[in-house]
């Protein structure tokens, strides 16, 4: 993970770089640091452990000022969050910021050391350092010198590099970490996205892998991988800086919970028109080749894999369709059989989760008929990778923990079902009926926020306790184990979630009143059953918090408490008793007083494997 930003102009760009940095953040916050080429042509560098906000007080107390700079803020694989292994790190004539992971950074360190140089840290980082200044020994070029040193590299990466003793040139390097450049009024920038500089750029490359990039304030020339000359397409974002702040609300994730209604609105919008899904809205093409899907391959992490979960029950009980999914991080070190016309789905909410990315990469070589992204960033490298995508219109989601982008997942991901179902076990009059539901889901989705002070009532039940079950049936028990998952992220109460049937095979033995119990029951055919699963927690003492049905003809008793969810369509369900859960994970964590948008040892981006 981590986020990197960079700059080259001919005015001091550290407020700049410091900006670019609080819009990375949710990148990685276990350190930050910033280097600019000072006006006697040495470096400046500052390096604090935390937060950017630790480093904006030290620039403060300490400043420093330059017109060519990078900075960096951390999120650990080698090394611990400090000082030391805080990025830029230097190494005589040369300084760099590095997002990604170095596999072989241990031969390359050993022979480093019996070259004699020095670590300072405890970083993969810091053999690329050392490498381009042994280059830099040889050629005085900084280009030549990165261009080489890259060939020795396995693993991935995202570099801005700077020489001492020049204030107008900046390397930039590409490979498997993703990185933009910002062209600015006469000046250049790098940046891990895109956001990091809205305000200071409006037009922007998307490297390619394997680009190094050879910057001045007026100058950009890339070259590829075998070290031509090559032109990028410059593309003019459509995101705007203001959609970024916290507005009423204490926290991201709140603010992110509170938007669905009108998120989900956004997400449907033009896509639906005489009650029916444009299957256009995939892309060019799409409605002719649909025709000829006949399975459904669905490959994400985390969040996005829990709502391909819920995805595979529609395709396959809904669209009459087969459908497999995979955590993409195992997806592609195991053979596949693949069926002819299989379509090969990825979920992201960022679009540059490396796993996922991978896996996609993996998908062109096992033979898949066609690839979609469901995604949240149009500018994102799995957008430009796959054949199609469909946008989850969420808007910038800034806090750890996934919500909003869950729900608009889920909500494209029907628009998907139906578009390919159409052609399989979906009739006209299914159609029009999800259809419908899918109209009404804004104002369902606002109805079930309204249980808010009822949840806060349940989230003190919460505060004391370590550990805590979800139970779902069907395709609520993917949206039990989003529940678990966001309890788990932001509070740090171990949470787990289980199909309320398997209890008794195992997980029944952990019941007893130090377990707090949460199943979701909205009003479908296994609602006796898992009734039935409640009462054998009851029976031995658990402590029960069921979201169900109005209809659902539960009473209150002693150790079972009921907040009561308006009566809904059994499709849209999975989305509306998702919300519940967000809310409950969020009160339990104010509770705790967890740092709910930046929970411990996460990032937003996992963009390394
Ligand atoms: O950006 P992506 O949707 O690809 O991210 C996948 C996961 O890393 C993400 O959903 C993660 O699990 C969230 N922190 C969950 O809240």
């Amino acid at each position: 993970m981590c986020g990197i930003v960079g700059a080259v102009s001919q005015r001091d760009i550290t407020g700049v770089l410091i900006k670019g940095l609080q819009r990375l953040e949710y990148r990685g916050y276990d350190s930050a640091g910033i280097a600019v080429v000072a006006a006697d042509h040495g470096f400046e560098r500052r390096r604090t452990q935390g937060k950017v906000k630790n480093l904006d007080e030290l620039i403060r107390a300490q400043p420093l000022s330059g017109q060519c700079g990078v900075a960096h803020t951390r999120w650990a694989t080698h090394g611990v969050p400090s000082e030391k292994n805080a990025h830029p790190h230097r190494c005589n004539e040369i300084t760099l910021v590095h997002n990604g992971i170095i596999e072989n950074f241990e031969s390359l360190r050993k022979k480093q050391l019996e070259l004699g140089h020095e670590f300072d840290s405890e970083t993969d980082t810091e053999v690329i350092v050392h490498a381009i200044d042994d280059e830099y020994k040889k050629s005085k070029d900084l280009l030549t010198s990165v261009q080489k040193t890259v060939e020795s590299l396995q693993g991935a990466y995202a570099l801005g590099v700077l020489e001492k003793g020049n204030n107008n040139h900046m390397v930039a390097v590409r490979k498997g970490s993703p990185l933009v450049i910002g062209i600015g009024n006469n000046e250049h920038f790098i940046a891990s996205d895109v956001f990091a500089l809205l305000g200071e750029a409006e037009h922007f490359i998307y490297l390619e892998d394997g680009d190094v990039a050879d910057m001045t304030h007026d100058s950009v020339t890339i070259y590829n991988e075998s070290g031509q000359p090559v032109e990028r397409k410059i593309n003019q974002t459509t995101l705007q800086a203001d959609t970024v702040g916290l507005g009423e609300y204490d926290h991201y994730m709140q603010k992110e919970i509170f938007e669905q209604a009108a998120v989900l609105k956004h997400t449907l919008e033009g896509r639906i028109e005489n009650g029916r899904i444009l299957t256009s809205c995939f892309g060019e093409a799409a409605e002719e080749a649909f025709k000829s899907i006949q399975e459904v391959q669905i490959v994400a992490c985390g969040t996005s894999f829990h709502a391909g979960l819920v995805a595979k029950y529609w395709f396959e009980s809904v669209a009459g369709l087969p459908c497999h999914i995979e955590v993409a991080s195992e997806f592609r070190y195991r053979p596949h059989i693949v069926k002819s016309n299989t379509l090969f789905v990825t979920i992201s909410q960022s679009g540059e989760t490396a796993d996922t990315l991978a896996a996609l990469q993996a998908s062109s070589e096992l033979g898949y008929a066609h690839t979609l992204a469901i995604c949240n960033v149009p500018e994102s490298s799995l957008v430009r990778e796959s054949e199609w995508s469909l946008m989850t219109k969420a808007g910038p989601e800034i806090g750890v923990a996934s919500t909003k982008a869950f729900t608009t997942q889920l909500t494209a991901l029907l628009l998907l079902v139906v578009s390919l179902g159409k052609y399989h076990a979906i009739d006209e009059k299914t159609h029009i009926e999800i259809v419908r539901q899918l109209e009404v889901l804004p104002e369902k989705v606002a109805e079930v926020l309204r249980l808010e002070p009822e949840i806060i009532e349940f989230s003190k039940k919460f505060n004391d306790k370590h550990n805590a079950l979800f139970l779902g049936r069907g395709e609520q028990y993917p949206v039990a184990m989003e529940g678990a998952l966001k309890l788990k992220e932001i509070s740090y109460i171990h949470a787990e979630a289980y199909p309320a049937g398997e209890l008794k095979h195992g997980p029944l033995a952990l019941v007893d009143d130090q377990m707090p119990v949460v199943a979701v029951a909205p009003n479908n055919d296994l609602l006796e059953k898992l009734k039935s699963n409640l009462q054998e927690v009851q029976a031995r003492g658990g402590e029960l918090f069921v979201f169900a049905d109005v209809h659902a003809t539960f009473e209150e008793t002693e150790g079972l408490e009921i907040i009561r969810v308006s009566e809904i369509s059994e499709i849209i369900a999975p989305i509306i008793y998702t919300v519940p859960l967000q809310l409950l994970a969020y009160h339990v964590a104010l509770l705790k007083g967890t740092d709910v948008d930046q929970p411990r040892n996460l990032a937003k981006s996992v963009t390394v494997e």
